[in-house]
């Protein structure tokens, strides 16, 4: 991550080509556009990559979520099970859709615990979102038999994820519905942007017509198109589509980046007894986009995350401080601060928050440092940067 790092002519060329015939929106203004239908191009090299049925290009990682669950029925009142580390659009997406977050304790993969989810199904229970955290994945065999056995829709956020896979399946074409974002800092970049892949055709259709006021897309006259239900706007933009189609067919030789980027590092630090890394179930790949690393205690991390910052080792997490990923400082969440009112379903739904401790995720978390991997970096600087980090560690 991010692919803005190396951004050249074959992104220019994309865009300009939107640029020479005008055609900015997605559908529509055939006769304009020259024969250039980007948003379209990227679904469909999307649906190579994922190796499914359908993708359906969406303005962002957060509307995707969103337009997922929608799409397979989530709505008022239902319950959604979602990690307590994960980004904040986890339970904006859900909440949007007056349905209820329910957050339940991680594992060591650094995701969804099957037994906090098993724990946590109640009759109002509709769905279960794993969210690929740092370019790793959940236990996805124990997550779908649980799905299975409860008739629940199992969703997969991948936004974090793009290029890891599982048992020979891309992460995100795993679940029943899967999420990516393209927004500036992943691994490959729209500047903003996001994607629902399924292989599930009711689903897609639903997500193409909800995702852009309902419209059925039938014929070449938008004014005349019906509306079989009701839906709003998350379309992306031709401009931002064509980033992402130079972007996504660049996708194997930024893989292949992160991987070298991501070895050295871990090499280096597999020497140190105190560090322990991160589980990738068997059969798992990582995406490469992030190290993950345990050491032994709370103040131990702490100290090593501020003595990296202090010695110029940028973009080394210590997320059990952090503001954007774990519950821990989700205030705005706990306490329900919302610029409007929220429904009383929602409001009940969330009580629990309140009180609730997830002692066995801080345990994880407040031990956690999760480095990003650059793709910019030559392997010289990687190397350099390895070495440092250990000495850091090993001073503490
Ligand atoms: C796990 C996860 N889900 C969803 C999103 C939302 O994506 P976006 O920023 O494109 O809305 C992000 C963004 O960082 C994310 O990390």
């Amino acid at each position: 991550m991010p692919g803005f790092e190396l951004f050249g002519d074959l992104e220019r060329k994309e865009v300009n080509d939107v640029l020479d015939n005008g055609v900015l929106m997605r559908y529509g203004f055939d006769g304009m556009r020259k024969g250039h239908w980007k948003a379209k191009a990227l679904e469909s090299e999307l649906a190579q990559t994922f190796n499914s049925k359908h993708v359906q290009l969406v303005s962002s990682g957060t509307a995707a979520v969103s337009v997922a669950l929608a799409s397979a029925g989530v709505g008022a009142g239902d319950e959604v099970i979602m990690p307590t580390f994960t980004f904040v659009a986890s339970f904006e997406a859900i909440m949007m859709l007056g349905a209820v977050p329910v957050l339940v304790d991680i594992d060591d993969t650094l995701t969804l615990d099957p037994k906090a989810v098993e724990n946590a199904i109640t009759s109002k229970t509709k769905a279960v979102m794993v969210v690929q955290m740092c370019g790793s994945m959940g236990h996805m065999d124990a997550l779908r038999t649980i799905c299975t056995k409860h008739n629940l829709i199992f969703v997969e956020d991948a936004c974090q994820a793009i290029g890891g896979s599982y048992k020979g399946k891309p992460l995100g074409s795993i679940a029943d519905v899967g999420c990516f974002s393209f927004d500036f800092v992943k691994t490959i970049t729209c500047g903003e942007g996001g994607a629902v892949v399924t292989n599930n055709k009711n689903y897609y259709n639903n997500a193409d017509h909800y995702s852009d006021h309902g419209h059925d897309h039938v014929g070449n006259d938008r004014g005349a198109e019906s509306h079989p239900f009701l839906g709003y706007n998350f379309r992306i933009s031709e401009l931002n589509a064509a980033v992402g189609l130079a972007q996504v067919r660049r996708l194997p030789e930024f893989i292949k980046i992160q991987k070298r980027n991501y070895s050295i590092i871990r090499e280096a630090l597999s020497k140190i007894p105190e560090v322990t890394f991160r589980t990738v179930p068997e059969g798992g790949e990582e995406s490469y986009a992030f190290l993950n690393f345990f050491l032994p205690d709370l103040e131990f991390a702490r100290q090593v995350s501020q003595s990296f910052k202090d010695n110029g080792i940028d973009a080394c997490f210590h997320y059990y401080d952090n503001n954007w990923h774990y519950i821990r400082k989700w205030d705005h969440l706990k306490e329900l601060k919302s610029l409007y009112p929220i429904s009383n379903e929602v409001r009940e739904g969330l009580q629990y928050l309140k009180n609730k401790t997830f002692e066995q995720s801080d345990a994880y978390i407040a031990r956690n440092i999760s480095c990003l991997i650059k793709l910019s970096w030559t392997e010289e600087e990687v190397g350099q940067r390895a070495e440092k980090m250990a000495a850091i560690i090993k001073s503490i």
